[in-house]
């Protein structure tokens, strides 16, 4: 299905605007990205601003309590909008999933519940909203709601809209869903089980992206490590896994750089290792969720892995591969997390060095395994734990960046620094931005800096 961006030859005064705003991971952002091409191919425009829009869509999260906190919140504000300006409020993505008609009774001002498995009927959606909803201008606070959120066993194919903002980077969904079932989580009822999507498919997409002028792809899954699909090739069926992926994708022309979120441990094989160690455009990054340190918390997360096992699986991945940057996830405060537990994660984070980690208190999602479970840890303790988290990878991660003083990195530009716009940004293949002084016209190009300076987050450098 070949999708072509209209925007250009539509007038701008008569076309409906539409603001897709995105509370959730890069997997519900990239699903923003493909309502936002059928959109704007149906002939809505893109704006950026809730004032500016007649419809806005909330792609939701519900992966704890505060991102839905957001919404609802987000939600109440639109409401207190709609009663003096004609808006369309449609709630997508994962919340939508879990609370269905649910979010129409607490706020009858939200005309479309679309869930994650129907994002790509959107256009359909938001037509039939305007067929049951005739009177446009109308500003009563109740309206006629539609809500879709069926599940289909076919995944749908998509290319992503042309976009010319002059961005060289783009994510790519290669699986939807999650069949790991980690206690603690909520995105395998929401996003249905594993399924992967054909290598032929991608190929096809990403040829076309580069034709677009993109360079850098980000593949993408919940469980990236689990990517399988059998595929008839030469005659013969062949199980392609994400190593094999790789090296298909590797092999486009066109093609600079190639990056795949989320690694769980448990998938990463030496194979795995070797493919990012020798094919050339797979960058040296790995985002491996550790969650915790302590083997008993492991085992009641279902997470099918021991202290030992990621701590030799980390030290394999950076002997396979020298240069790696490992970044992870971890909780703190599971339901019965001792203080010893808890200081096994910070031994763990002490040992593996993270080069940056995505740290959170636990929040109880309803419906999970661990919902049922007892011995909740206070939230002054949780607060505790998470400051102390912090403290100690600000302190890795100036440690793992002050190691690139002095050396010359390739860089991918991606654009200006929003507060100094005459500095440029861009991002190594380990995955750190980093800022330097430079023309305009090497934004989207690869250039070697020499790193000058270091802090926590960023690197400094200059061009060679
Ligand atoms: N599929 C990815 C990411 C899933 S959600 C993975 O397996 O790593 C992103 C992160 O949110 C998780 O890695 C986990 O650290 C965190 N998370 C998920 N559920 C949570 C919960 N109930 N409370 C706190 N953090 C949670
Ligand atoms: Fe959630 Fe675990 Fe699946 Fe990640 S692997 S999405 S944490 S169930
Ligand atoms: Fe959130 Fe759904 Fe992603 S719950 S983390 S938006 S898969």
């Amino acid at each position: 299905m070949k999708r072509v961006n209209q925007l250009s030859n539509q007038s701008s005064e008569c076309r409906l605007k539409v603001y897709i705003r995105t509370f959730g991971c890069q997997m519900n952002e990239y699903d923003s990205e493909i309502m936002a091409g059928i959109l704007t191919d149906d002939g809505y425009g893109l704006v950026d601003d809730t004032s500016k829009a007649d419809v806005v869509l909330l792609n939701t999260c519900s992966v704890r309590e505060h991102a839905e906190d957001k919404v609802w919140s987000e939600l109440g504000r639109l409401s207190k909008i709609r009663e003096n300006k004609p808006l369309t409020i449609g709630v997508c993505g994962c919340m939508a999933q879990k609370e269905g008609a649910k979010i129409i009774r607490r706020f009858p001002s939200v005309s479309l519940v679309c869930g994650t498995h129907n994002f790509h009927q959107i256009g359909e959606l938001l037509n039939e909203v305007k067929t049951a909803n005739p009177v446009r201008g109308k500003t009563s606070n109740r309206v006629k709601g539609i809500v879709n959120i069926g599940e289909s066993e076919k995944l749908p194919f998509f290319r992503l809209p042309v976009r010319k903002d002059g961005r060289v980077s783009t994510s790519l969904a290669i699986m939807r869903g999650c069949s790991k079932f980690c206690s603690y989580c909520v995105v395998p009822y929401l996003r249905g089980k594993e399924k992967s999507r054909g290598p032929e498919e991608i190929i096809d997409e990403i040829v076309h992206l580069t034709e677009q002028g993109f360079k850098e792809f980000l593949l993408l899954g919940q469980d990236i490590t689990s990517y399988k699909y059998k595929s008839k090739m030469s005659n013969e069926w062949k199980d392609i896994d994400l190593s094999y992926l790789l090296k298909e994708v590797n092999s486009i022309d066109g093609v600079e750089r190639i990056r795949f979120i989320t690694s769980h441990p448990s998938g990463v094989t030496s194979r795995l290792l070797k493919a990012v160690s020798d094919l050339p455009k797979v960058c040296e990054h790995l985002h491996l969720p550790l969650q915790s340190g302590s083997d008993r918390i492991l085992k009641l997360m279902n997470r099918g892995y021991t202290r030992d096992f990621y701590l030799n699986l980390a030290s394999k991945a950076r002997e396979i591969i020298p240069e790696l940057s490992i970044t992870t996830d971890l909780i703190v405060g599971f339901p019965g997390e001792s203080e010893a537990e808890f200081e096994d994660t910070l031994d763990v984070m002490r040992k593996v060095g993270f080069d940056n980690a995505f740290m959170y208190k636990y929040s109880i999602r309803p419906g999970t395994k661990a919902a049922g479970m007892k011995n909740e840890v206070p939230e002054n303790i949780k607060k505790e734990r998470l400051r102390r988290l912090q403290e100690i990878q600000r302190e890795m991660s100036l440690k793992r960046n002050e190691n690139f003083l002095g050396r010359r990195v390739e860089v991918l530009v991606d654009g200006t620094k929003k507060k100094a716009p005459s500095k440029l940004l861009g991002r190594t293949r380990t995955n750190k931005v980093v800022t330097f002084k430079g023309e305009k016209g090497i934004i989207g190009k690869l250039v070697d800096v020499t790193i000058t300076g270091a802090c926590q987050w960023t690197l400094q450098g200059k061009i060679n």
